[in-house]
């Protein structure tokens, strides 16, 4: 591997390589987007099996999309934007010539700063590192990588359904440089995404108010006081909701949303945030221990095909 010295730590080139780590619900999202707009796209998991599943959910969101936007050349569309788009099982091969990595595997900080670490001494010095992280600090993460990439180090936070939230917020650490922030607005504008900016604080923006509302609603069913089917279409209907909070819960997945509570109740420790936001839910760690993740294992609170 290359690993060339930089004058500045401030310097970052036009992003054209793009490599995501995870083929999960959101991995497979990113690459998609990305290919889509023209980047060559790596996409690296542990498995193949994994890769698989990501591949599969590319291929059936770019059918969706060329239903509307090439509605007579289906194939044609979808082959085009997966041509940008190689998988590999190998972290350091995906990384040697990539201009930005954006992580996007489990919500543990641990198996997050092991990743970066290793990835450090493979990528190139002036490769911007990026977490898709949902509720974890993205200076905790960065701090695993060399001071000169801490200044290449943001968090890129996109929403599920990647190709269809138009939303990306870009967290800012101390660390980060300016110009790591603006190529990474700049990245996100040509996947014809709006950015916004907000502190490295638990959540970010949408889910230091989405979560704490998705708890309750579990927490409301605990207590019996409504069904979920009863909640789900309450807050449709009476609010406006595109999705009832349990539709989203197991649109999301239970695993991940337990980590996130999990890591929050941590951060209350030290009074980052509120205890009572992140009380302990029994039904959820049950549904979770019995592998009901929601629509991506089949069932969650709902069942699904
Ligand atoms: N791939 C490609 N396009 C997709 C898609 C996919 N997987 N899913 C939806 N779309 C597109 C559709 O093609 C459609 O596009 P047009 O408007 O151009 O026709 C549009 O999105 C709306 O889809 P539909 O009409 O089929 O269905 P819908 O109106 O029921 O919308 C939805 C589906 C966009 C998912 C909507 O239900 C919704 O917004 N749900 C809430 C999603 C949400 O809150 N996400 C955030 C989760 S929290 C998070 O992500 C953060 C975290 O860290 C946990
Ligand atoms: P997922 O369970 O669908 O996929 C995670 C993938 O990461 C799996 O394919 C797994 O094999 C892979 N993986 C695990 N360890 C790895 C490693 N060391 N190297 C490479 N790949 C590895 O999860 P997801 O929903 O895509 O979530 C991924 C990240 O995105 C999490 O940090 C999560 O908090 C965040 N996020 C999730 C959502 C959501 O709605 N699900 C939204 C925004 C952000």
């Amino acid at each position: 591997t290359v690993h060339r010295h930089l004058s500045t730590t401030s310097q970052v080139n036009k992003i054209e390589k793009l490599t995501v780590f995870g083929a999960g619900l959101m991995g497979a999202g990113i690459a998609q987007v990305g290919a889509q707009s023209g980047l060559k796209v790596i996409l690296s998991d542990v498995t193949d099996k994994a890769l698989e599943n990501g591949l599969n959910i590319i291929s059936k969101s770019l059918s969706r999309v060329a239903k509307k936007k090439s509605p007579d050349d289906i194939e044609g569309f979808t082959s085009n934007i997966l041509k940008n788009i190689e998988t590999t099982t190998d972290a350091a091969k995906a990384v040697q010539d990539s201009d930005l990595v954006i992580e996007a595997i489990i919500e543990s900080i641990k198996v997050k700063r092991d990743l970066f670490g290793f990835l450090d001494e493979k990528a190139k010095a002036e490769c911007i590192f990026a977490s898709n992280t949902s509720s974890l600090s993205v200076k905790e993460i960065a701090e695993s990588c060399s001071n000169d990439r801490q200044a290449r180090f943001a968090g890129l936070h996109f929403f599920n359904p990647v190709p269809a939230m138009k939303l990306v917020e870009i967290i800012k650490t101390p660390q980060t440089s300016t110009e790591t922030f603006e190529a990474l607005k700049e990245v996100t504008l040509r996947m014809n995404k709006s950015p916004v900016s907000c502190n490295d604080t638990p959540g970010f923006i949408v889910n230091r108010l989405l979560v704490p509302y998705l708890l309750e609603a579990i927490r409301m069913v605990e207590r019996g006081d409504a069904t979920p089917e009863d909640i789900d279409t309450a807050m449709e209907l009476g609010a406006g909701y595109p999705m009832g909070p349990f539709k989203l819960l197991d649109f999301v997945g239970l695993d991940t949303t337990s980590y996130i509570a999990q890591g929050w109740r941590e951060k209350a420790q030290s009074g980052e945030i509120s205890k009572e936001l992140v009380e302990p839910i029994g039904l959820l760690d049950k549904l979770v221990k019995e592998g009901k993740l929601g629509r991506k294992s089949g069932q969650g609170f709902y069942e699904y095909d």
